[in-house]
């Protein structure tokens, strides 16, 4: 039985209520892939998406999620809301409340910004990224499709390389798959690897053969260059070069190994363009397992159980 109110992060999240959501999200997958879309469960809710952050499949698959499910939703960027006119987080979301609204869905550049908003607000809250603190949506979506495709969790090794210190997403699959039973190896020049990721489950890897080695799956993870100051590695092609994951550094992998990234991906840096449209990438895919887990995750935090 999903009991929170909220869905904040996966740190503290047990592994009962990751597999609840994931058990129900691949029923719905399954459904979508049948194009099986119009369901009412959700008729007579609504959701405000409010994005203080750009965002292309994020927001979408929430607005499509409980469009799907035939609730109500209203799209609200900060960038042409009264944000702009110094309104507060806390009386934006106290004003949506007014309006009877039943869940918001936000994301903010200030990591404990959904925190705050659902200490605050009655409608339930979603974390839809939150600065470099958690993504928890994204981490399910990408739990549900190596679940699907490879059977389970428990016992995966997971490879995630890329730009792990400005990376709410590294966070929230650390989290998510170490609950689950699974080994997270990282790997990324020093200078964007933070201090303590050990301490809460990843094996920090020396070289990117090491990381790969044996892997069930490896994701890249996007170069943010919008949350860097500059000078963590030399050029995008040394970086691509000396730290990318291509054809080569997959050899090392399980046979089949399962290629992720959550996107969007600068093509040809963290991935090569021949692993992102391969036979193993699971990059689209994992766009649906999206709209499926956030399908699960609205229905389980408005409704409680769910049968379907
Ligand atoms: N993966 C992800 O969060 O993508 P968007 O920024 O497009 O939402």
């Amino acid at each position: 039985m999903f009991k929170s109110k909220d869905l904040l992060g996966l740190y503290g999240v047990s592994a009962e209520e990751i597999d609840e959501i994931l058990s129900l999200g691949l029923k719905l997958k399954e459904r979508l892939k049948r194009n099986e879309k119009s369901f009412d469960a959700l008729s007579g809710k609504s959701v405000v998406t409010l994005f203080y952050e750009n965002s292309t499949r994020t927001r979408c698959s929430f607005e499509l999620a409980a469009k799907f499910l035939g609730g109500k939703v209203i799209n609200i960027a900060a960038a042409t809301s009264s944000v702009q006119k110094g309104e507060t987080l806390v009386d934006t979301g106290k004003t949506l409340d007014a309006m009877k609204n039943d869940v918001i869905v936000i994301r903010h550049p200030m990591g404990g910004a959904p925190k705050l908003l659902g200490e605050t607000v009655k409608a339930h809250v979603i974390n839809a990224g939150d600065g470099m603190n958690e993504h928890p949506t994204q981490a399910l979506l990408d739990m549900l499709t190596l679940r699907e495709h490879l059977g389970g969790l428990r016992g995966l090794k997971v490879a995630i390389l890329g730009d792990i210190r400005h990376s709410r997403v590294a966070k929230s699959n650390l989290f998510g798959l170490t609950a689950m039973g699974a080994e997270v190896r990282m790997y990324a020049p020093k200078t964007l690897i933070p201090a303590g990721l050990e301490r809460m489950g990843a094996k920090i890897c020396s070289s990117r053969e090491e990381a790969v080695s044996g892997a069930d799956a490896v994701m890249g993870l996007r170069i943010q260059l919008e949350r860097q100051r500059g000078g963590n590695f030399p050029s995008l092609g040394e970086y691509a070069k000396y730290f990318g994951v291509n054809e080569e550094i997959m050899k090392y992998a399980k046979k089949g190994a399962l290629v992720l990234h959550p996107g969007p991906v600068n093509r040809g840096v963290e991935l090569t363009c021949g692993l992102i449209d391969g036979d193993t990438s699971r990059i689209e895919d994992q766009v649906l397992s999206g709209v499926a887990v956030r399908m699960a995750l609205l229905l389980l935090l408005t409704q409680g159980r769910v049968k379907l």
